[in-house]
């Protein structure tokens, strides 16, 4: 699950563990600014962000013209433009892993990619599993183990064991745990997530 610079180039490794890691203090962090801003209503409100561009995505095999601003997340353009709501907003409810996307393969998250970055590549989200009445082997795995509450995680982990299966067809448990470390479920569905995972293992899905 690594994103991030090469270790042969002696650069920083960012992996989603290590940004799961990080998140208490980026919060901790946010906080301290957001009440900054509200102490500051007039100047935050006459803030103008300017310099949007028009770029094409390619989103679920199909080419999309949209015009961003330099900061606008991938996740606000799925969700707010091509409305592929199936991506959670963290901003919502804190569940890390729930705006996970395939970005050239790779589990990402989208929440924090900004679009630019994400032009030329191939994006898919949990909307390209439905097939054509025949919904990836994934999406039926979760429905027979089970491995869903409130079900706010569940579009993420899906993605992110999509990745590690096209990656790693047969993983052991361990790699499972490593492929699924970035996705975070408040309400505690691992056991069936992981017998999910197992029993797609065993049948090379
Ligand atoms: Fe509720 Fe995972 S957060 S099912």
């Amino acid at each position: 699950m690594v994103q991030g610079k090469d270790p042969g180039s002696g650069g920083v490794i960012f992996t989603r563990r290590n940004f799961l890691k990080g998140s208490g203090a980026a919060m901790a962090a946010t906080a301290a600014v957001t009440q900054t801003a509200a102490q500051q209503p007039a100047a935050a409100a006459t803030r103008v962000v300017s310099g949007a561009k028009e770029i094409t995505l390619n989103v679920n095999g199909a080419d999309h013209k949209v015009a961003v601003e330099p900061r606008t997340t991938l996740l606000e353009v799925l969700r707010d433009k091509l409305n592929l709501t199936g991506c959670k907003d963290l901003k919502d409810v804190y569940v890390d892993g729930a705006d996970t996307v395939l970005v050239d393969g790779k589990a990402t998250y989208a929440g924090v990619m900004l679009a630019l970055q994400a032009e030329g590549k191939k994006i898919r989200t949990v909307e390209s599993l439905r097939g054509d009445g025949q919904p990836d082997p994934v999406v039926t795995g979760f429905v027979k183990h089970d491995a869903m509450q409130c079900g706010f995680c569940t579009p993420g982990f899906v993605m992110a064991m999509r990745a590690l299966l096209d990656k790693q067809p047969n993983p052991t448990l361990d790699e499972i745990r490593e492929g699924l470390g970035g996705n975070i479920c408040r309400c505690g569905t691992y056991d069936g997530i992981t017998k999910c995972a197992l029993e797609l293992a065993k049948g090379g899905a």
